[in-house]
């Protein structure tokens, strides 16, 4: 039994530096390095040697630690840090929370605001499509995003861009927390003030319902299931803010995934208009280019992944991002093509902690491309093309993605 190897100990192709992760520019472009990887070394020890990563890059073996949560938990060595906070729960605490959270925030809550997201998608492109273009991440995909989720949590979007800027310092600070890692952009005062921000809101929320102006938004609800001590004030809380984490940078991310797509395969455009499905492009785009790229785990035991030892405590990452294009289950996987069916991709995870905000995005994001392609003539790369590095939640995908856009003749 013997241990992973190390990423620079592999006799590497000469043009392919060895996989490290922190690398920022095999972050913006990781592709050849995960196909060589599940070929040659399907896992792989980085970072460092005195405080390794296990990465896990063929799809079976992620989808297997996925599925697997009492050999791979997702609480940290040293505890959850933040009450609420759902992705660093384990059994027993993470079904009843997600089960209890399911009822401020599932699919019949996202069914109810589709007609506003539709108002805020042609809002906002119509906006983009009339200045003839620009960069897509500040001047659409950031904006619809924002408006989305403020409307679902129910806050202003001036509130939601302070949430926003909270985020990201957050981010970094519960970053700092899990890895140990001095950053000098962690916050604990932006994470502070997301806290107080999202108790207050709480709160009015409570005093409406109880003057009779109840309305139907998540911290509506889940200010509901606070009141009612199904969550503690902690949790309600946690949860609010972790929606926010969740829920902004990634479907930014993948919107703009989606349009550069549009911008570099102008066949895509027209697949869309002759009638192909929004949504199947959503889901082949979560495959092809999640703007999650790995989730983590830490082994709870010792343990094999891949015929390689793994000990208690290790860090794995699992590189779902990677299982997405496994040639053993996608044909021509490294081919964008909305059309393909099989195996079902790992863009959201797998098992329990599978995205609770998937009806969200995928809804956002199918008004978005059905717009698109209904008001849209031509998609033109014009400038930069800045892709996400060193993103503290491990995702991938445009930062700045500058276009020519006109409207569609009739
Ligand atoms: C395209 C957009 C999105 C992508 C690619 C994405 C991806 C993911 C992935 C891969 C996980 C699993 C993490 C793990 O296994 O450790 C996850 C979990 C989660 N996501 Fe998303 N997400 C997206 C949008 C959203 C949105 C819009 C929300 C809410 C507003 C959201 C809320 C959550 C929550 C609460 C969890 C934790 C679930 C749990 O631990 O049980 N996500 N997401």
């Amino acid at each position: 039994m013997t241990d992973a190897p190390w990423s620079y100990d592999l006799p590497w192709p000469i043009d392919l530096p060895p996989f490290d992760p922190f690398d920022l520019a095999i972050q913006a472009d990781p592709f050849r390095h995960y196909a060589w990887l599940r070929t040659n070394a399907p896992i792989v020890r980085a970072g460092r040697p005195d405080a390794p990563i296990y990465f896990v890059s063929r799809y079976d073996d992620v989808l297997a630690g996925l599925k697997d949560a009492a050999t791979f938990v997702s609480t940290p060595p040293g505890g959850a840090i933040i009450p609420g906070l759902l992705l660093m729960l384990d059994p027993p605490l993470h079904g009843p929370m997600r089960q209890t959270i399911g009822r401020a925030f599932g699919p019949r809550a996202v069914n109810t605001i589709e007609d506003r997201v539709r108002t805020l998608v042609a809002t906002h492109w119509d906006r983009f499509l009339v200045s003839g273009g620009g960069d897509a991440a500040a001047g659409f995909a950031t904006p619809l995003t924002m408006g989305v989720i403020a409307t679902v949590l129910g806050i202003t979007i001036d509130d939601a861009a302070q949430m926003r800027d909270w985020t990201n310092s957050a981010v970094d600070f519960i970053a700092t927390r899990i890895r140990g890692v001095v950053n000098p952009h962690a916050s604990v005062d932006s994470y502070a003030a997301m806290r107080a921000f999202m108790a207050d809101a709480m709160d009015r929320a409570a005093g409406d319902r109880a003057a009779g102006r109840g309305r139907d938004t998540v911290i509506d609800a889940l200010a509901v299931l606070r009141d009612e001590r199904a969550l503690t004030p902690d949790e309600a809380n946690g949860f609010a803010c972790l929606l926010f984490m969740a829920g902004h940078e990634t479907t930014t991310l993948l919107s703009v995934n989606c349009i550069d797509q549009l911008a570099r395969d102008p066949a895509a455009l027209w697949w869309l208009r002759a009638g192909g499905s929004p949504a199947a492009f959503v889901d082949e785009m979560l495959r092809h280019r999640p703007s999650v790229h790995r989730v983590t785990r830490y082994a709870a035991r010792a343990t094999m992944i891949a015929g390689h030892a793994v000990p208690a405590g290790a860090p794995v990452r699992f590189l779902i991002a990677s299982a997405n294009r496994d040639m053993t289950r996608f044909a021509d996987p490294e081919r964008f093509d909305p059309d393909r069916r099989g195996s079902p991709h790992a863009g959201f995870g797998f098992g329990m902690h599978i995205c609770m905000g998937s009806w969200l995005a995928r809804l956002e994001l199918r008004l978005m491309l059905e717009h698109i392609a209904a008001t849209t003539g031509s998609i033109v790369a014009s400038g930069e093309r800045i892709p996400v590095t060193g993103g503290a939640f491990a995702t991938s995908g445009l930062t700045r993605l500058d276009l020519s856009v006109s409207p569609r003749s009739v």
